[in-house]
This record gives structure tokens, C-alpha cells and sequence, in this order.
């Protein structure tokens, strides 16, 4: 049985090749520059992250129903020993009307994404950004240009100013769109230190919106795809095998098919010789009926490609 096999397999692999191409292609379209902000592909493990699950808007306009997870404020995190509590959005500014700013421009305060109050005065800690990325297996997101670090620095310009750095890790357990965060230190009130613990930060095998994947028509064209190559190939095995057929005869269901393909045809004949007397009425009548029996001549070829079957067959069988 081994010859059968084989050809099966090869059979299959005909079916199936032009299949796992597409989608090859397709996979490697989903490169980095094709994700909407605040996605992330994991390089090593192929999974999408996609951090805009926890990245909190603004509720809508008054007159709109308010949505299922809508919150009043921002993400907080509790300072304990730094003596502030800091309020942090994902990807997006903080939803508080921050003002006075310390060291950063009016122009700026609308994006500014972590903040913290510190003796009546609101220090940012990060601008806006939506661009996390991976460190190793570590999914990390930083926010820059807050107000200026504290010491020598102080109304240098722009040299130092306070930035965050955000450590997400994965909660399987949370609900999706909820998150903790947690301050876990700063060494020189310069740069501050987050760990996020969210089910977003669990990763899934594709990015959820946008993404142009296989659209469920797509899908059910692969499963009916697959159906008719399992049909075509276990129908080969039972009439080979069973019914002990050969040739064209050993596809499933040879005689229906072979009936719709001689229907096709005589159809396309007598299609093609209608419009062909129409034009031989207007040129050379005389050219009429030379090919008077069509059928025979391809009796004859489907008698001989089932003896090149054969043949085949028994080579392989040797
Ligand atoms: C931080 O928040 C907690 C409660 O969430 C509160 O008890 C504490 O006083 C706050 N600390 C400061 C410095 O505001
Ligand atoms: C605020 O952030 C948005 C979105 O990233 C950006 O388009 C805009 O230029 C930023 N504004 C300022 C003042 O930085
Ligand atoms: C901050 O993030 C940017 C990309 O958003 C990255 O290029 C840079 O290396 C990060 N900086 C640190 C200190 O992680
Ligand atoms: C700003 O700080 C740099 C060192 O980072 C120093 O060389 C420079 O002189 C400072 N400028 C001012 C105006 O203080």
C-alpha cells in the first residue's frame, strides 16, 4: 500500500499547497508598521498585546448613555513611603484636568500621562506615548518629558526631566480592561518605576481589531476547501482499495461527475457550434459539418488517459 499512500499524500499536497501560501502571506503581512498604536507583537512568542484594553478614554458627552467600563479617573497607584499618590493613563493622557504643571508648558499639560501631587504642586512624570515594546520577554512602556528632575538640573532647559517606565505583567485571573498599578520605587525622583498587572498583558494569537486576518467568509472557504480534498482523497481510498477501481474510475462518484463534465461539455458544444453556424452563415457556408461526432473522439481520450493511470499505477506497484 505504500505507492497509494504516497500518491495520496501527493495529492493532498497539491490541495493543500497553494492554501498554506496564502497563508504564509498573510502572516507576514502582520508585520510591526501595520498595528494600531498600542499593539505590540511579542518577537519571540508571535502573540499581539494589545494594551488599548486598558487604556482608559474619556467618557462620552453627557447626552450619551455612558458605556459598560467607563470610570471616573485614571489608574492610580498608591505611593506609600514616597509620601504621593500617582495617577496614570495607558497609551493615552490622564483623564484629570491637570494644571500648573511644574516645568512643562501649557501647550503640553492635555498629554501628559502620569502625574503625581507633591505639596499643592502637580509634577508630571511622562508625556504621552503609545508605543510599548518588548525588552527580552519583558513588555515595557516608557513615557518621557515630564517636569525637570530635581538638583542641579533644576531650570537647566530640557537636560533631565522626570520619565516613567512601565513593567506590564500578565493577570489571567483580572477582568479584561481592569488593571493594577503599582509604584514600586524611584531612585532619584527622577525616573519611576511601574509594574501594570492586567489580563491585556496576557497576549492573544491575534491582534483583535483592525487587522486584516481571515474574514469568516475566508475561513469557511478553507473548512470547504479541506471538506472536498477529504472527500476527493478518502473516496480515491475506497474505490481503490474496496471497489478495486483504476484510473479515472477510482474518484469518488466517477460516473456523476464524469456525467456533469459530458452535460458541461455537449452543452459548450452545441453553445460553440450555434454561434459558429451564425458565423459561417455570414462567411463560407460551405465548411459545415466537418467535425460531426465530437463524442467519440473524447470516448477515446479518457479511455486513454485511464491506461496512462494504469500504467502509472504499476510502475509505482513495482
Ligand atoms: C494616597 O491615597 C490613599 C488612599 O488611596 C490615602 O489614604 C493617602 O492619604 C494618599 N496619600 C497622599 C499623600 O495623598
Ligand atoms: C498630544 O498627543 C497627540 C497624540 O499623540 C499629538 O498628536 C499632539 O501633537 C500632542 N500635543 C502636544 C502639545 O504634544
Ligand atoms: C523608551 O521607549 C522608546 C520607544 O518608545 C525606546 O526607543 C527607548 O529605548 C525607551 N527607553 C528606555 C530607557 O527604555
Ligand atoms: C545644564 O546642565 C549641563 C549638564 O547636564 C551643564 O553642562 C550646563 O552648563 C547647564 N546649563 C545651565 C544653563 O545651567
Amino acid at each position: 500500500m505504500k505507492p497509494l499512500s504516497s500518491s495520496l499524500l501527493r495529492l493532498l499536497l497539491c490541495i493543500t499547497a497553494p492554501l498554506s501560501s496564502v497563508y504564509a502571506a498573510s502572516d507576514s503581512s502582520g508585520s510591526k508598521n501595520s498595528l494600531s498604536p498600542c499593539v505590540v507583537r511579542s518577537p519571540t512568542t508571535g502573540l499581539f498585546y494589545d494594551l488599548n484594553a486598558i487604556s482608559i478614554s474619556p467618557p462620552p458627552a453627557e447626552a450619551e448613555k455612558p458605556r459598560k467600563n467607563a470610570r471616573e479617573g485614571s489608574w492610580h497607584a498608591r505611593g506609600h513611603d514616597y509620601g504621593a499618590n500617582f495617577t496614570i493613563n495607558i497609551c493615552a493622557p490622564v483623564l484629570e484636568d491637570v494644571k500648573d504643571v511644574v516645568g512643562v508648558d501649557r501647550a503640553r499639560w492635555k498629554n501628559v500621562s502620569a502625574y503625581y501631587e507633591k505639596e499643592g504642586k502637580v509634577y508630571s512624570i511622562g508625556q504621552q506615548a503609545s508605543d510599548p515594546f518588548f525588552r527580552g520577554r519583558k513588555l515595557v512602556m516608557n513615557y518621557t518629558d515630564g517636569s525637570p528632575c530635581p538638583g542641579d538640573y533644576l531650570g537647566n532647559g530640557s537636560s533631565h526631566t522626570k520619565s516613567t517606565i512601565m513593567s506590564f505583567l500578565c493577570e489571567r485571573d483580572s477582568p479584561a480592561s481592569q488593571a493594577t498599578v503599582s509604584f514600586v520605587g524611584t531612585m532619584d525622583q527622577c525616573t519611576y518605576f511601574f509594574e501594570i498587572r492586567s489580563s491585556a498583558a496576557c497576549g492573544a494569537t491575534a491582534p483583535i481589531p483592525t487587522n486584516q486576518g481571515l474574514s469568516p467568509a475566508g475561513v469557511f472557504g478553507i473548512i470547504a476547501l479541506i471538506a472536498v480534498a477529504a472527500y476527493l482523497v478518502g473516496g480515491c481510498a475506497y474505490q481503490r482499495t474496496v471497489m478495486h477501481q483504476r484510473g479515472w474510475r477510482q474518484c469518488p462518484n466517477y460516473s456523476l461527475w464524469a456525467g456533469i463534465v459530458d452535460f458541461v461539455k455537449d452543452m459548450l458544444v452545441i453553445l460553440l457550434s450555434s454561434v459558429g453556424r451564425l458565423f459561417r452563415f455570414k462567411r463560407s457556408p460551405t465548411l459545415g459539418h466537418t467535425r460531426s461526432s465530437p463524442n467519440y473522439g473524447r470516448r477515446g481520450d479518457i479511455d486513454a488517459e485511464n491506461r496512462l493511470i494504469d500504467q502509472l499505477d504499476e510502475e509505482w506497484e513495482d
